[in-house]
């Protein structure tokens, strides 16, 4: 198909025009991933149009080794900067960005331990065979169930969200007959997002303590037999690209660690995670090795401040291990060119949408698209990637470029949808969400099976009843 040539005025597009509509930028595509000579994208080992004949579009495919290399290599640099101040890390893998059994054994053979954010999640992990000693238990609302479940399960920590979980898990704890060690979240105040951090007296969010209620929470924690203070939490936002945002709120939580250092010992300090990844090419986080050193060194700095021995660190990464990992493979549908300032915007309506990918709806996130069957010399187009659903912005990519001769049929990848893509998708409209499929070496294999009709059919109760006088309500 032909798009109606575009006038040589500028397009008012966020994102100028690349130099090649058909690169790979490797910073934003799953390490290793190439054309063939065919000019197939190949990731894993495995080609997109293999994949695609195979297991349909749309498609999540993860790159088991980008991610398990990801996730070794952030732990490498956790310890070793935690090293060099004289202290441990632990990293946990924050399971809410995408959890399988499959990726939470892949991030267990690393050496990573799991953050786990409901009990859903911490079924998951244990179904997964991770060592309930090694799970992390989040949420600021956690219920009662979710609590004793975890408890009796022997998690390793529960984190603390607000002054009432202290006794729920206390009795908990109490109920089964254990300490359990526990963390307590505090707002630090610092907000951050990309290359910015907002530093605040108060944090208007529902997570956690204001961080001047730290120390009383912390000593009424300490009150309870049945929970062993591990010390303070905090997690600043996500996304972040260096360093300067954690340095602030360490040097904030350490004031408190200090108070509550000087009565008993508070062994560790837990700075979450929220390292950033690139999405376009524009993006350029730092290294984790950077962010990491920087940490430590704010760490060490901070603690000498206060005098307090330097506490072990962890940390709960789970975009920037798993989001560059993985993509999703579209089959395009229909293309409409439509007139906009400047030149003209192309509509490519793909095959998923919102429903495997609601980031861009939700938070205006920006990804990038290419062909991913074949390569085309043909210009580049502006192009806005639309889904199927039944809503206007329903959109996967607001902005990139294609070739000007994209049309039906055509495969596309979008890059970097390893993080809360999986996880936050849902039935909308009915569409049945898309099977996982882990690439590595050549081989592919299905880590979480895609929805069929008969599933989104199971769960509708109608079907069982053949009462027509029923009035909806029975016993
Ligand atoms: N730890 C805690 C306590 C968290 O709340 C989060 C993320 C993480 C760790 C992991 O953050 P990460 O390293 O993945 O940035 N749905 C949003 C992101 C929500 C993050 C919520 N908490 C998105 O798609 O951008």
């Amino acid at each position: 198909m032909r798009f109606p040539v575009a006038s040589s005025a500028p397009v008012p597009a966020r994102r100028g025009a690349p130099r090649d509509a058909n690169g790979l930028a490797a910073h934003v595509w799953p390490e290793g991933a190439h054309r063939d000579a065919q000019g197939r994208l190949v990731v894993g080992g495995v080609d997109a149009t293999t994949l695609a004949e195979r297991f349909g579009t749309p498609l999540y495919v993860v790159d088991e080794r980008v991610a398990r290399r990801r996730a070794a290599r952030t732990r490498a640099a956790f310890e070793s900067a935690a090293a060099s101040i004289g202290t441990s890390a632990t990293v946990y893998y924050a399971g809410k960005a995408f959890l399988s059994t499959a990726i939470a054994r892949w991030m267990r053979d690393e050496g990573l331990a799991i953050d786990v954010c409901t009990g859903g999640e911490l079924a998951v992990a244990l179904a997964a065979g991770v060592e309930p000693a090694r799970i992390g238990f989040h949420g600021n609302n956690k219920s009662v169930r979710e609590i004793d479940r975890a408890v009796e399960a022997g998690v390793g920590t529960i984190i603390l969200d607000s002054e009432i979980e202290v006794g729920r898990v206390a009795d908990a704890a109490a109920r089964a007959g254990r300490v359990q060690r526990v963390r307590l979240r505090v707002n630090s105040g610092v907000h951050a997002s990309t290359h910015e951090f907002l530093a605040t007296a108060h944090e208007d969010q529902k997570f956690g303590v204001a961080l001047g209620d730290a120390v009383r929470v912390g000593r009424a924690i300490r009150s309870h037999d049945s929970l062993e203070f591990l010390g303070l939490h905090c997690h600043i936002g996500s996304q972040i690209f260096d360093a300067a945002g954690f340095a602030e709120s360490a040097e904030r939580l350490l004031a408190a660690h200090a108070e509550l250092a000087a009565v008993a010992p508070v062994p560790e300090l837990n700075l979450g995670g929220g390292f950033g990844i690139a999405y376009t090419e524009a993006d350029d986080p730092r290294p984790i090795e950077v962010i990491a050193e920087g940490i430590a060194a704010a760490v060490a700095e901070a603690c000498g401040r206060h005098a307090v021995p330097v506490p072990r660190l962890a940390f709960e990464p789970g975009r920037s291990i798993i989001g560059p990992a993985g993509i999703t493979l579209y089959t395009v549908g229909t293309v409409k060119p439509v007139p906009i300032e400047g030149g003209w915007r192309h509509y490519v309506s793909v095959d998923g949408g919102m429903s495997d990918n609601l980031r861009t709806a939700l938070y205006g996130a920006d990804y990038t698209v290419r062909l991913a069957a074949r390569t085309s010399d043909e210009r580049p187009s502006l192009v806005r990637v639309a889904g199927k659903h039944c809503e206007s912005g329903d959109i996967v990519v607001d902005e990139d470029w294609l070739p000007h001769d994209v049309g039906p049929g055509d495969l596309l990848a979008v890059a970097a949808t390893g993080a809360y893509c999986w996880s936050l998708a849902s039935n909308y409209n009915h569409v049945p969400r898309p099977p996982v499929v882990a690439v590595a070496d050549g081989r592919a294999r299905v880590i979480v099976r895609g929805e069929t009709e008969a599933d989104l059919l199971a769960r509708d109760a109608g079907l069982d009843d053949h009462d027509d006088d029923a009035d909806g309500v029975t016993a």
